[in-house]
């Protein structure tokens, strides 16, 4: 067996910032609200031209050239995605194609916000196995192209962004140390978007009825949320065998910096050892976690040796963690 690890990080942000003042401007809300609330103060927006696999791509190019490789290096494509280009065929496709990869085995993978790290746990089989060697994991999100500007408990947290990774074969003792992954459909509708799929396909009726949009029960999912990264993170330490204290890093899903808070609070770690970006970028779903990943990465607070822990959660619901030693 093989251990696997993460070679390569790189982040694609749009340019265009949206403060809590600008939203003030579309509905009924206040920075004080959004700030107490949740954390943020402001989110990236992706230009017209912009779109989920322009944001891959451009974090793909920094990920393979941190690694030291080239597009055409790489085994398999994932794109973790809720918001992809369109419903057919995949982002990951057209990542393929626009990074002029090989015809290699690309894919989407839909857990929301658990995108990126349900895809780092497929990509870890695959080079366990030795079957594959180079595996781009990318997470991206144009929610703001799904959120409803009349829903002001929806559409102040979401932003919009790209992270990938490239994962690969590293020398022990580096590498994903433990993981693990969780899906409960009993909850599936405290976050979801209603129209425009197989059940509910797109008409006049769902467009009037502003069912393409993203709705979700936040108070509910608030308490779900703390429960899950709290209980996930225990597992995944005890089956490393290691105390939250003697984590270097832990990087949460960013949802809500009060769901962060709650979640330190009953694991025991200090605010310094936890990374919060969620101030600067809200809520971008399945690159929350790659973002802050390439951000610690690239400024040296993830250092060689390090053993950071990353948890997340997120529609489905979808839950996981992951253990590594960078
Ligand atoms: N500005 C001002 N007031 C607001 C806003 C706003 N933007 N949004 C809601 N309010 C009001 C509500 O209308 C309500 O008013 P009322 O008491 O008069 O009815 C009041 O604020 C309180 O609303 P709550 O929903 O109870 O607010 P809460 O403190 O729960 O915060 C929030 C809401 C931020 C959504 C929180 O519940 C949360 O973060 N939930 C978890 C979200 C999450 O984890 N999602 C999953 C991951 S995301 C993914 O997978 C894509």
């Amino acid at each position: 067996m093989t251990a696997a690890g993460i070679l390569g990080t790189g982040s694609g942000l749009p340019e265009k910032v949206i403060t809590n003042l600008d939203l003030t401007q579309i509905v009924d809300t206040s920075d004080e609200w959004i700030t107490t609330r949740t954390g943020i103060k402001e989110r990236h927006r992706a230009a017209p031209e912009e779109t989920t696999s322009t944001l891959c791509i451009q974090a793909a190019k920094k990920a393979l050239k941190m690694a030291g490789l080239t597009p055409r290096d790489l085994d398999i494509i994932i794109c973790a995605t809720i918001s992809p280009d369109m419903p057919l065929p995949s982002t990951a496709a057209i990542m393929q194609r626009e990074l002029g990869a090989e015809p290699i085995m690309a894919f989407d993978l839909s857990a929301a916000c658990s995108g990126f790290l349900f895809g780092v746990m497929v990509a870890e089989q695959f080079i366990r196995t030795r079957q594959a060697r180079y595996i781009l994991v990318a997470g991206a999100e144009l929610l703001s192209r799904f959120l409803d500007y009349t829903d002001r408990s929806t559409c102040v947290l979401f932003g919009d962004g790209g992270a990938a990774a490239v994962v690969g074969p590293v020398e022990e003792p580096s590498g994903i140390l433990a993981a693990e992954m969780h899906t409960d459909g009993h909850y599936a509708d405290h976050l979801y978007i209603p129209a425009g799929g197989s059940a509910r396909p797109a008409s006049c009726e769902t467009v009037r009825n502003r069912e393409h949009f993203v709705k979700m029960r936040g108070n509910e999912l608030f308490k779900i949320a703390v429960r899950s990264l709290e209980e996930v993170s225990r597992r995944v330490l005890a089956k490393a065998q290691i105390c939250p204290n003697q984590l270097d890093l832990f990087i949460p899903h960013q949802a809500n910096q009060r769901i962060t808070n709650a979640v330190c609070e009953r694991l025991g770690i200090p605010s310094e050892k936890v990374f919060s970006n969620i101030g600067r970028i809200g809520n971008t779903s399945s690159a929350s976690i790659p973002l802050c990943l390439d951000e610690c990465v690239r400024s040296g607070r993830i250092k060689k040796g390090d053993t950071v822990l990353m948890a997340t959660f997120g529609a489905g619901v979808t839950w996981g963690g992951t253990l590594i030693r960078w």
